[in-house]
């Protein structure tokens, strides 16, 4: 027996010592310490053994399961700390990783910008109207003085839905949704929207930009109120020491028409890169609303008379903020964003 008990510990040391995972090592220690276990039998037969063996051979019994449930626990503490060391491996953190933190969002400086053009004018009286984007032949072109065959049309293709609708191509054909609704009566209106041209994409170009028009009709109402509305404008966007000046120009709708350049914030007037050596940078487009238009909006052109403009947003934004590329303001580029941080 003594020798059966001495196999035993030693076939349990390197099954025991062979364990690698928890189950293994449970089934270890049914094998050798349950109630069914062979070391345990050997109790059973105790009977059979001389008695004054007994004492000595139980002893031995006892330590051989002593030793046995000491390796278990040992193995059991070893397979313990290595799981754990796995665990803290496998969930290592790197501290100097820099942390996540929440970043305050950022608004385009196309909206800043938008945003500013219109409280300038609604502090003036002017009332915000919008209009659809997605417009008839009718009030994009031919309500503004460009019938058919008109040459002005080659300058704004667009994109059409069907031979007399079109995506618009200027904010213009509100000026005359506004006349037909105010019909007869004082208008002062501005209207920021989209608008949409067959032209290619380029630096200062966008087949889709923004626009802000502006009409004001009254009575009396002449050049100079063009020229001081605007020169307010411009001093209020790009500082008090810029001026505006009025270059005479074509558009159907409005007559006479104008371009409008600001002095240039970069030179001041001197002539720099900017500006193209010329001091002056053109802004928006504009001018007294045509006799004709009046009359096909239902104004009497004789009673009353108008001054109507319209500017690109996003030039406007770039001169602003020195941004040299029209494109930045639709490529969600984070890094250009997050420069406009404080608006
Ligand atoms: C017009 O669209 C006229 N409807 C403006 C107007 C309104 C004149 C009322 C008189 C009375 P123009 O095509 O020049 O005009 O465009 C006006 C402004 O839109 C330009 O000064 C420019 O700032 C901007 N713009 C024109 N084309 C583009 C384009 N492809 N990409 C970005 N901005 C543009």
């Amino acid at each position: 027996m003594e020798n059966r008990i001495k196999d035993i510990l030693r076939e349990a040391q390197s099954l025991i010592g062979a364990c690698n995972d928890e189950t293994s090592l449970t089934d270890a220690r049914n094998r050798y310490l349950s109630k069914k276990a062979e070391l345990m039998g050997l109790f059973g037969q105790m009977k059979d053994v001389a008695p004054d063996r007994r004492a000595s051979l139980g002893q031995l019994i006892n330590n051989a399961r002593q030793e046995i449930d000491a390796l278990i626990n040992a193995k059991k503490a070893e397979l313990d700390a290595s799981k754990l060391a796995k665990r803290y491996q496998d969930e290592k953190i790197d501290i100097t990783l820099p942390g996540s933190s929440e970043e305050p969002g950022v608004r385009n400086p196309f909206y800043i910008v938008k945003d500013e053009m219109v409280a300038i004018f609604t502090a003036l009286g002017y009332q915000v109207v919008e209009g659809p984007e997605v417009e008839s032949d009718h009030y994009n072109f031919e309500l503004l003085n460009i019938p058919k065959d008109h040459p002005a049309r080659d300058m704004q293709d667009t994109f059409y839905i069907d031979p007399v609708t079109l995506l618009r191509t200027h904010t213009s054909p509100v000026q005359a949704r506004t006349m037909a609704q105010a019909s007869g009566t004082p208008i002062r209106m501005i209207c920021p929207g989209k608008v949409y041209r067959r032209d290619d994409d380029d630096m200062t170009h966008s087949h889709q930009f923004a626009q802000i028009e502006g009409l004001l009709i009254d009575k009396d109402i002449n050049l100079g109120h063009l020229q001081a509305t605007l020169d307010l404008f411009v001093r209020k966007l790009f500082g008090e020491k810029r001026s505006i000046r009025f270059r005479s120009s074509y558009f159907p709708f409005t007559e006479p028409s104008v371009e409008v350049d600001v002095s240039c914030m970069e030179c001041g007037g001197k002539g720099c890169a900017m500006c193209k050596g010329t001091g002056w940078i053109e802004i928006l487009g504009a001018g007294m609303v045509h006799p004709h238009v009046l009359e096909m909006s239902g104004y009497d052109p004789n009673v009353w008379s108008g001054f109507a403009f319209g500017v690109g947003i996003e030039r406007v934004a770039m001169l602003r903020y020195g941004i040299d590329d029209i494109r930045r303001f639709y490529q969600n580029d984070i890094r250009f964003i997050k420069q406009f941080m404080k608006g």
